[in-house]
């Protein structure tokens, strides 16, 4: 990018948003960096929809400071829609227009020329899969291929930022899983992006760092094994083997992985407790299987994001 950029991509500070007597937004403050996927978390009614259309300019706010690529939400609103993306939480489509015509018009509102746009759409019509669809008129989609259509639009310009508003809603684990993936590989070349959900697996699974938005306040930010290590119960990986448990195993174990529990859990099983337990469980493996132990069986029972998140709003 050539442009002058501030530190961050996305800059909120104490800011404010009434409805009438309506508190939706409490001094919500945080800053996502460019080329990250950022989570903004909560359940229905937390305030993610309001802060996307202030971040977007749509909606103004009662008090506070939000800057974009360093700009002022209130001074330079289309400097800033200029270069940003936003799939809104209302599905937004032209029912008769087939899906490839829909997105020239869209290139068309865009003011991409011609070629330009015939381009582009070949290009978004291969990395979002949907050349079985171009000819379908948008009213025959099905709701996750409706969705997919418009993230892919907002592809045909250049952005710097792209919002999406709980873009997973009304998608089977499948589709989700796609657009997740879809949107995945667009970041990789450098898009930051800003992403609303109420469903942690979501957020785990996209987000580089995380906000947790209950009740219009932030109540949690960190990375995704940042908010488990703080407010996850831990994972318990439970591994059986051929022989008995000794205490040389018990200590090998211990040696493996200084801060866990190690409980002996029957004759040939045992149960660690972690907070990295990918990490600790191949560790184990590596050395268990260095000294000649057996493995016959291993699994984790993790806490979900799901139980931080639940015991969080609660
Ligand atoms: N236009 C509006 N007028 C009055 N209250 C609103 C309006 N939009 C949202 N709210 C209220 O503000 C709060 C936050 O809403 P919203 O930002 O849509 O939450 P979310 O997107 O997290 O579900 C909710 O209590 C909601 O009822
Ligand atoms: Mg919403």
């Amino acid at each position: 990018m050539t442009h002058l950029r501030s530190d961050s991509c996305i800059s909120v500070t104490q800011l404010k948003k009434k409805y009438g007597e309506k508190t939706a937004l409490d001094e919500v403050s945080f800053e996502v960096n460019y080329g990250k996927v950022f989570g903004f978390l909560g359940p229905n009614g937390a305030g993610k929809s309001t802060t996307i259309n202030i971040l977007t300019t749509l909606l103004l706010p009662s008090s506070g400071n939000v800057k974009i690529f360093g700009l002022d939400v209130n001074k330079a609103s289309s400097a800033i829609r200029k270069r940003i993306g936003v799939v809104s939480q209302q599905p937004s489509s032209e029912a008769n227009l087939t899906v490839e015509r829909a997105m020239d018009l869209y290139g068309l509102m865009w003011g991409i020329e011609r070629t330009k746009r015939k381009e582009k759409i070949t290009e978004i019509i291969n990395s979002f899969d949907l050349q079985e669809i171009r000819n379908v008129k948008n009213d025959e989609l099905s709701i996750g291929q409706k969705r997919r259509v418009q993230v892919a639009r907002e592809f045909i310009h250049e952005m710097d930022l792209l919002f999406l508003d709980e873009p997973t809603v009304g998608l089977d684990p499948t589709a989700r899983r796609v657009l997740l993936d879809y949107i995945k590989s667009q970041v990789k070349s450098g898009l930051t992006v800003f992403f609303t959900t109420h469903i942690m697996e979501e957020a785990e699974y996209l987000c580089d760092d995380i906000a947790i938005i209950n009740r219009g306040k932030i109540i949690a930010f960190d990375t995704p094994l940042g908010l488990k290590k703080k407010y996850g119960k831990e994972n318990i990986i439970q591994i059986q083997i051929k022989e008995k448990i000794s205490e040389l195993i018990l200590k090998l174990a211990s040696n493996v992985s200084p801060d866990s529990q190690i409980i002996k859990d029957g004759e040939n099983s045992l149960k660690i407790t972690s907070i990295d337990p990918q990490n600790t469980l191949t560790k184990l493996i590596e050395n268990f299987t260095l000294k000649g132990i057996k493995i016959i069986n291993v699994s984790i029972s993790s806490p979900s994001l799901e139980d931080v998140f639940l015991t969080m709003v609660k």
